[in-house]
């Protein structure tokens, strides 16, 4: 899990939210119909999904790292926002899995959500017409990935940035080459798991 600095709570201004685990939401009733497979982190993430729809007022999203699909899911129900995801799928799993996932999002969200099989360095060209609010960062995890996802939410003017795994190459990346250009909103993480910044949201300086 995370390792970040223990100053990182000055490096972000003190600006952050933690979440008790006690009040963790519960799982809603069309995630249960909807029987999504696999590994899904809703309890934790599902109201920090919520606070970042209600800083940004996101109408449209862009996504790198489906995986399985919990994060497009909980951006979609929490909101009115169409989801865009990329994933080259079946890194950590059998592809069928999350394509049945998303088969199962797409039918339930109409219109709403689409999943781009590729990774996020080849998708340029799919989504360089679609006008983005918010991109939420989870896809590939090496720098030069991560880099490259940073510079995509540059390129296609996207105000928001939401940012997963803040920690190691994440963290590293952040400070060393966004940090001047992006606000920070706020840091994420759980109270009971040590007081650690997990996600940080912040608003992109270069979009205009
Ligand atoms: C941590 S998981 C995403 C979890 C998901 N956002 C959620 O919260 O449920 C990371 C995903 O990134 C995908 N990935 C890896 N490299 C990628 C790339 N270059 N472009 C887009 N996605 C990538 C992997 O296939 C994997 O499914």
């Amino acid at each position: 899990m995370s390792n970040n600095n223990p100053d990182i709570i000055n490096k972000i201004n003190n600006k952050y939210l933690f979440f008790k685990k006690d009040g963790w939401a519960e799982k809603s009733e069309l995630f249960k119909q909807l029987e999504l497979d696999g590994f899904c982190n809703y309890l934790c993430y599902k109201n920090m999904i919520v606070d970042v729809i209600k800083e940004t007022n996101a109408k449209s999203i862009l996504e790198t790292g489906f995986f399985l699909g919990s994060s497009s899911f909980m951006f979609l129900e929490s909101s009115d926002a169409s989801v865009v995801s990329i994933d080259p799928m079946g890194f950590y799993d059998p592809p069928k899995t999350g394509l049945r996932n998303a088969d199962r999002i797409g039918k339930a969200f109409p219109n709403r959500f689409r999943l781009i099989v590729k990774r996020s360095q080849e998708a340029m060209d799919d989504v360089k017409d679609t006008k983005f609010d918010l991109m939420f960062i989870d896809g590939d995890h090496e720098t030069d990935g991560i880099i490259h996802d940073f510079e995509m939410a540059i390129k296609l003017n996207i105000p928001y940035i939401f940012i997963d795994d803040f920690n190691g190459k994440v963290e590293d990346v952040y400070f060393n080459y966004y940090a001047n250009k992006t606000e920070v909103i706020k840091g994420y993480g759980i109270q009971d798991s040590g007081n650690i910044v997990d996600n940080l949201l912040v608003k992109n300086l270069l979009a205009v």
